[in-house]
């Protein structure tokens, strides 16, 4: 392999900056030159990509988002467009792909494999949806993006004497809602994996009030319940004040943590060394503190592996 190009794309993930640092300078020092492509599927079908030096990295291991840019590109699902975009890589002479993303880049990868490209798959999203790691880069600071704006909510929250509930992202995952949740303290947690049933929240909630309790926390994962209305009926319902506030992107936003960085950078150099070793058609991951690679049609077909149960039993017993 001579020369590797990267990508970033679908959802920003804080960290997802480390990984392209660690890929260029990983393949630098094995000799392999670099490209970066800009805004994911949609610069690759645009031509739009960059020569990347060792100094093209600098100072981007503290910013979060990606500094290349990314998108949600729809029409890479279509064939013809994809052997467009494998034209401009051909004309660049990029033989090998790092692709860093989540479950929709992982599905473009296979495509892009299937049709001859050597491409490597690296997990990147705050959702932690994805088969074939225990953690995605972007998870852990988005996590603490949680915790640290429940900790502003329970001021207000317990100078009020409300119940506040507080809607994270995940998309269909509970890992947000659930780790955010229990690192904030929250007293109820509603996620996807468990059924929700509002007359137990409400109860819990009434009976909590009853027996002293002034104020009261709820995280709950986005697309489950409309949070505002959820408010209103818990107000009407138990006669306690409740306002809810969805995070939305802030909780995507900010510098990664130490622990997104350096699987970043874990991750960035693996997926280099299996390029050189031949190897594509994969995804990387953590299991414990062990690297790991994955097929991407295993990584798209399975659930994830996930914590959630094990921390919702914890929930369960810590909270209302
Ligand atoms: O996939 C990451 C994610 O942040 C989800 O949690 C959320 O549902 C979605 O992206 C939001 O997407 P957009 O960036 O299009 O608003």
């Amino acid at each position: 392999i001579k020369r590797i190009g990267v990508l970033t794309s679908g959802g920003d993930a804080p960290g997802m900056n480390a990984a392209v640092r660690s890929v260029v300078r990983a393949a630098i020092n094995e000799g392999i030159s670099v490209s970066g492509i800009r805004d994911g599927f949609l610069g690759m079908h645009q031509d739009r990509i960059i020569d990347l030096d060792r100094a093209g990295v600098n100072d981007i291991i503290t910013r979060g988002g990606t500094f290349l840019g990314t998108a949600r590109f729809t029409a890479f699902k279509e064939e013809s467009v994809r052997r467009e975009a494998i034209e401009n890589l051909k004309k660049r002479n990029i033989d090998a792909l790092v692709l860093i993303g989540g479950d929709g880049t992982y599905t473009g990868a296979l495509r892009l494999h299937e049709m001859g490209v050597r491409c490597i798959g690296i997990p990147a999203t705050i959702d932690n949806d994805v088969h074939g790691t225990g953690f995605s880069i972007g998870f852990d600071t988005a996590v603490n993006n949680i915790m640290q704006n429940m900790d502003r909510l329970r001021d207000t929250s317990s100078s009020h004497h409300r119940v506040t509930i507080m809607e994270v992202m995940g998309r269909h995952c509970g890992d947000l809602a659930v780790v955010g949740g229990i690192a904030g303290g929250a007293d109820y947690i509603i996620a996807p994996e468990e059924p929700f049933v509002k007359e137990d929240l409400f109860s819990k909630i009434a009976q909590a009030f009853a027996s002293g309790k002034r104020h009261a926390l709820i995280c709950l994962c986005e697309n489950i319940v409309n949070a505002d209305a959820l408010a209103s009926e818990l107000e009407a319902t138990t006669g306690i004040e409740c306002r809810a506030t969805v995070l939305g992107h802030i909780q995507r936003g900010g510098s990664p943590t130490a622990y997104d960085r350096v699987l970043a950078s874990r991750l960035g150099d693996y997926a280099v060394r299996l390029l050189i070793d031949g190897v594509y058609g994969k995804c990387v991951g953590i299991d414990g503190t062990t690297l790991i690679a994955t097929d991407f049609e295993e990584a798209i077909n399975n659930p994830k592996h996930s914590h959630v149960n094990e921390y919702i039993s914890l929930s369960n017993k810590i909270s209302l």
